[in-house]
């Protein structure tokens, strides 16, 4: 038998770990962290996606000005913008992630535009670091995939949520939009979120089934 396929197949893997690597694993206050969405590729977060359909989220959503919301994982603020302008002046939006380089992307687009009721956070993987029982609403965008340990965070995120507060997670649905989304093993499917949620005191308000590639789920925090 010859051993050229083998040499080569294993040539193959050892390249291609190399080029993964680097970008699966980053570095971030409170540890290294791997599945992140990598800096190197931030431009692609603020390419135009069809897909995403963020308009008609925003209308189930039902923002009223003064809301203080938060978009955790924000990448380059892609929701947060949405978001700022439906709040409005009254309002205020944090803006928060956990990779420096999305944060100070994010800080230069808000200077740019002017907005001052974007506040840009740093945050760590399992705290957002966001004030007590101040938020209207929080989403989780494209993010719920990436987060190493869900169940803190979500403790986390039910600290800072009002008592009537909403918790929004958009994430890829496996079996769809293989060619855009995160690679099938990176996937949390629904049930698992919803499990996540019922574990950390939240329970399921609905699903909006509209989005081809992604659940759409909103919860809220059980009465104390
Ligand atoms: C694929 S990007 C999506 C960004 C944005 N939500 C959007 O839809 O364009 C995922 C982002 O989540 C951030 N992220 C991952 N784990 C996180 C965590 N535990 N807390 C906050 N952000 C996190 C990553 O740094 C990355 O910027």
């Amino acid at each position: 038998m010859s051993v050229q396929p083998i040499i080569a197949a294993i040539c193959c893997c050892l390249i291609s770990m190399w080029v993964t690597l680097p970008v699966c694993a980053q570095d971030v206050e409170g540890g290294k962290q791997g599945r992140l969405f990598p800096p190197e590729r931030i431009e692609e977060l603020d390419e135009p996606r069809e897909w995403q359909k963020a308009e008609q989220i925003m209308e189930f959503l039902d923002i009223e000005e003064g809301y203080v919301v938060a978009d955790i994982g924000t990448g380059t603020g892609y929701f947060a913008l949405y978001f700022a302008d439906r709040v409005g002046e009254s309002g205020l939006v944090y803006a928060e992630d956990i990779q420096p380089e999305m944060v100070e992307y994010t800080r230069e687009k808000i200077n740019d535009l002017g907005l001052t009721n974007v506040k840009v956070v740093l945050g760590k993987p399992d705290d957002p670091g966001l004030p007590e029982n101040s938020l209207d609403l929080v989403m989780m965008a494209n993010v719920y995939h990436e987060v190493d340990d869900p169940v803190a965070l979500l403790k986390s995120i039910a600290r800072s949520l009002k008592e009537d507060g909403r918790l929004i997670i958009i994430d890829w649905r496996i079996g769809r939009g293989d060619d855009i989304g995160p690679p099938l093993p990176d996937r949390v499917p629904r049930d698992a979120v919803e499990a996540d949620a019922e574990e950390t005191g939240y329970y399921t308000v609905r699903h909006h089934p509209f989005l081809y590639n992604h659940y759409f789920l909103i919860f809220k925090k059980k009465p104390t």
